[in-house]
C-alpha cells in the first residue's frame, strides 16, 4: 500500500475514533477529585456541581475526597490520573498558593492540567467556637491578642484557603496563633463546634449553616461588601481591617492530555450548570456565587490561575513560610 494511502487510512481511522468518542463520551461514571475531606466547602460545592453536570451529561458524577497537605495530595492524584475524561479536579485558590508554599510539588501546577472553567466564587467568614467570650469583632480582637499563646486556629493544611485567610489575618493584626491542620474544614468545623479548636476563617458554604443555627460565633465576612446571606454580619473592612478582601475562586480541571471531545462536553456541561437556576439558588443560600458563563471557559480559568500565582507568590514569599 503506498504511503499516501497509508496516511489517508490512518487519518480516517483517527477521525472515526474521535467521532465515536465524541458521540459516546461519557460511557461510564466520571470522578471529580476533591483535595479536601468530605463535608467541607469544596466538597459541598463539588456535590452541587456534580449533580448539575450529571444531568447534562446523563451520567453519574462521583466525588473522590483526597484531603491532606493543603490539597496538594489530591491535586497530585488528579494530575497523575489517566487523561481519559473520567477523572477531573475541583479546587480553588490553593492551586495558586501552593507553588510558593511548597519547595517541591510533585506536579506542575500550570502544565499538568487541561482547563475546563471557573465554577463559583465563595466568600469567607471569621468564626469562633461558641464559648469565645466576645460578642463582636473588637472584643474578639482584644481577647485573641491577650490570649495569643493559648488560642488555636484551624486550617485545611498549608496552602488551603483557610490557611491563606489565616495568614492574611495574622499578618494584618500582627499576631501569630498556633495553627491546627485538618484534612479539610469539614472536620475542622466539628472541632470548632465542639470547642477543641478556637477559630477559623472558612468559606460560607461551610459556615453559613452553622452561623444560622447558632452553633458558632461569627465576627466578620472577608469580602469588601456585606453578604445577602448574612446581612447583619459586618465586613472585616468595616471593623478596621483595611483592604481585607478575600473571595475563594473555584475551578474545574482535567489531567493534561484529556481528549478534546471530552473536554468540549465537560465545558458545555459546566456552562449549563452555572446558568441553571437550581444551581444558582443552592449556592446563593450559602452565600456563594456561580460565575458568569463567560468565566466558565478554559481560557478564563487558565488566565486566572496564572494571574493568581503571580499575585500570591510575592506576598507568600515575604512571609518566609514554607510547608516543606
Ligand atoms: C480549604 O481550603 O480551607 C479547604 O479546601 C476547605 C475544604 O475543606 O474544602
Amino acid at each position: 500500500m503506498n504511503r499516501a494511502r497509508e496516511v489517508l487510512l490512518m487519518t480516517s481511522f483517527l477521525l472515526l475514533a474521535t467521532t465515536v468518542l465524541a458521540q459516546e463520551y461519557p460511557v461510564k461514571p466520571i470522578v471529580i477529585v476533591v483535595p479536601a475531606a468530605a463535608g467541607g466547602p469544596t466538597d459541598t460545592l463539588t456535590r452541587v456541581l456534580a449533580a448539575a453536570m450529571g444531568e447534562t451529561l446523563k451520567q453519574t458524577v462521583l466525588i473522590d475526597n483526597a484531603g491532606g497537605a493543603g490539597g496538594t495530595i489530591g491535586i497530585n492524584k488528579a494530575a497523575k490520573a489517566r487523561a481519559d475524561g473520567y477523572t477531573l479536579l475541583l479546587y480553588h485558590v490553593g492551586m495558586a498558593t501552593s507553588p510558593a508554599l511548597y519547595r517541591k510539588l510533585p506536579y506542575d501546577t500550570l502544565n499538568d492540567f487541561d482547563y475546563i472553567g471557573q465554577v463559583a466564587d465563595v466568600p469567607m467568614t471569621l468564626i469562633a467556637t461558641k464559648k469565645t467570650p466576645a460578642s463582636n469583632f473588637a472584643e474578639f480582637l482584644s481577647y485573641a491578642k491577650a490570649n495569643k499563646d493559648k488560642l488555636t486556629y484551624a486550617t485545611a493544611g498549608v496552602g488551603s484557603a483557610s490557611h491563606l485567610c489565616g495568614l492574611i489575618f495574622m499578618n494584618t493584626i500582627q499576631t501569630e496563633f498556633t495553627t491546627v491542620p485538618y484534612k479539610g474544614t469539614g472536620p475542622a468545623m466539628n472541632d470548632i463546634i465542639g470547642g477543641q479548636v478556637d477559630f477559623i476563617c472558612d468559606q460560607t458554604t461551610n459556615t453559613v449553616p452553622q452561623i444560622k443555627s447558632g452553633n458558632v460565633k461569627v465576627y466578620g465576612v472577608t469580602t469588601a461588601a456585606r453578604l445577602a446571606s448574612l446581612p447583619d454580619v459586618p465586613t472585616l473592612q468595616e471593623q478596621g481591617l483595611a483592604g481585607f478582601d478575600l473571595v475563594v475562586w473555584n475551578g474545574l480541571f482535567a489531567p493534561r492530555g484529556t481528549p478534546k471531545p471530552a473536554l468540549d462536553k465537560l465545558v458545555a456541561a459546566l456552562q449549563a450548570a452555572v446558568q441553571s437556576p437550581a444551581f444558582r439558588t443552592r449556592l446563593a443560600d450559602v452565600g456563594a456565587e456561580p460565575v458568569l458563563v463567560a468565566k466558565a471557559t478554559p481560557d478564563s480559568l487558565r488566565a486566572l490561575l496564572k494571574s493568581e500565582i503571580d499575585k500570591w507568590t510575592p506576598i507568600i514569599r515575604k512571609t518566609g513560610i514554607y510547608a516543606d
